[in-house]
């Protein structure tokens, strides 16, 4: 098994693993954490992601930021800025995504609405059933 579904696997399973080897921040790594045919399933009747039943919430795992943008779409995106790696926000009151470290914007399309950055971030799409979210890499 790869080193990356492994990880997405055991964190799946809710495993408290001790990951042996430094995980890096900078943006040349692998910043898809979700790859194509893997996906990720979020439970909202569970108490970690109820939150995202509401309306301009968030929640980041696994490298991906899923907002709740109203009119029950989900959007679900890499969370890791292309600039330079840091953490990106959900910004309910303007619907994107910005930044904290340098002032990048991203769309919920994932595109680029204010640099620094110059490389959009990836967009998963996202399915519901019931009150389970399946994120699709
Ligand atoms: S790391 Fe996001 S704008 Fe620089």
């Amino acid at each position: 098994m790869e080193r990356r579904k492994f990880i997405i696997r055991s964190m799946q399973a809710g495993a408290a693993i001790a990951i042996p080897f430094a995980v890096s921040c900078s943006k040349d790594e692998d910043d898809d954490i979700l790859l194509p045919g893997d996906d990720i399933t979020i439970d909202l009747d569970s108490s970690q992601y109820s939150t995202l039943k509401t309306a301009g919430n968030s929640v980041t795992l696994q490298g991906i930021i899923v907002a709740n943008t109203g009119n029950e779409v989900f959007v679900a995106l890499s969370s890791v800025c292309t600039h330079q790696g840091c953490t990106i926000n959900y910004s309910h009151a303007n619907t994107n995504f910005p930044c904290p470290c340098h002032g990048s914007v991203f769309s919920a399309q994932g595109s680029v609405l204010q640099g620094p950055a110059t490389t959009a971030v990836k967009k998963y799409t996202v399915t519901r059933d019931g009150n389970v979210l399946t994120i699709t890499g």
